[in-house]
């Protein structure tokens, strides 16, 4: 059940499921910060701000990556305007004199907020009502959608934040309370809203494991045909619970292959799985790379491809490895094993960044 209370304890799953955010949006701001004036974070299921013992919450993360950004001389010029939604009466007011608090006590670091009461539908619309009006488009975006349950989200409105060709979408797909109640017909409507079309009802006769993977599989194909370039999504489990399920949807790759590497960090396992700070477990030996190396191969067979090409692949969501894991932890070990031929311009060793290696896979 969800809490009735305005704060309530901060789950392990919640700590998993910030470490992702935090990271992502420390490399978020500075990257779309440096060709663009204007950047958008919207939390449109904003919560009180903050937890029981005073750990931050979402929209604290987002204000807090915002200003160490800023500090460390990244935004300059950026306006980044950050707004919550909220819909309890008593969350939006926490969360509104939280916010004053916090500027009172710390500045305002030329950061601009607006705390909104009300749901996150009414208030999305009329801003994406309002931009058509005007012939705009939003501004690079950041939306998260972050319910507690099924109720509140649908993916018409999430396709229409999508068709704006910078915007990004991080949505809590509420997994196990879609499980249990999905059979109730309350939430038959719900569903139907936040699949976009009835098809999920498919799965209800299905085995537990054939329904998961039925249900997962359809949120990412309709995220896709809303117009998500690339879709990635990991797990967020309590103990040996699997709660929910985070989709990431991007029309970059660049973000893409940014939200993997955040993936990654708070998985060090690859497994796609977070499990807060309590389930972090430590990797000896780094990723195993030999996956992707056997995918490469087969994408690209024996042709031989511009390093850039490879680069471009790894960062897509055909892949869960990311950049960051391609030239010095896969490319070097492959040629050290006489698994490829390496073509180099003149001059050139190893794998530095850039262009002009040509790899064939043999
Ligand atoms: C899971 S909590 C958000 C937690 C927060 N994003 C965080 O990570 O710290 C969901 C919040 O959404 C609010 N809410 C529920 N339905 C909503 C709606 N339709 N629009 C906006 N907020 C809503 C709830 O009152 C609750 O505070």
């Amino acid at each position: 059940m969800p809490p009735r209370t305005t704060l309530w304890p901060q789950d392990e799953q919640t700590q998993g499921k910030h470490l992702v955010l935090r990271s992502y949006l420390d490399g978020w701001f500075p990257i779309l910060g440096s060709w663009n004036n204007r950047l958008l974070f919207i939390d449109g299921f904003a919560g009180p701000g903050e937890y029981d013992h005073g750990e931050p919450g979402s929209p604290v993360i987002g204000l807090d990556c915002v200003k160490r950004c800023k500090i460390a001389g990244g935004l300059e010029g950026v306006e980044v305007v950050s707004v919550f939604i909220e819909s309890d009466k008593g969350r939006f007011k926490h969360l509104e004199s939280l916010m004053k608090k916090r500027e009172r006590e710390d500045g305002k670091h030329g950061i601009e907020h607006q705390v909104l009461y009300g749901s996150f539908d009414d208030h999305m619309t009329l801003l994406l009502d309002y931009l058509d009006q005007q012939n705009q488009n939003l501004a690079p975006a950041f939306v998260m959608i972050d319910p507690f349950g099924v109720k509140g989200s649908r993916m018409g409105l999430i396709e229409r934040i999508l068709g704006n060709p910078r915007s990004e979408c991080m949505i809590s797909f509420m997994y196990e309370p879609i499980r249990r109640f999905q059979s109730r017909p309350e939430f038959e409507q719900p569903l139907d809203q936040l699949f976009g079309d009835t098809s999920w009802r498919e799965c209800l006769n299905m085995e537990e494991k054939a329904s998961k993977s039925f249900l997962h599989g359809l949120f990412r194909k309709r995220l896709k045909a809303c117009g998500a370039k690339h879709v990635v999504l990991f797990e967020v489990w309590r103990e040996n619970r699997h709660i929910y399920t985070i989709y990431f949807a991007t029309g970059h790759e660049k973000g893409c292959d940014l939200m993997k590497q955040a993936i990654w960090k708070a998985d060090p396992s690859g497994g796609y799985a977070v499990r807060g700070y309590a389930g972090r477990h430590g990797v000896l030996f780094g990723a195993d790379t030999e996956p992707l190396a056997k995918q490469l191969r087969d994408h690209f067979g024996n042709a031989p491809t511009p390093i850039e090409d490879i680069e471009q692949f790894v960062m897509s969501d055909a892949t869960v490895f990311h950049k960051g894991q391609l030239r010095q932890k896969t490319l070097a070990r492959l040629e050290r094993k006489a698994r490829i031929s390496v073509h180099r311009p003149q001059g050139s060793r190893g794998f530095p960044s850039g262009r002009g290696i040509t790899i064939q896979f043999c």
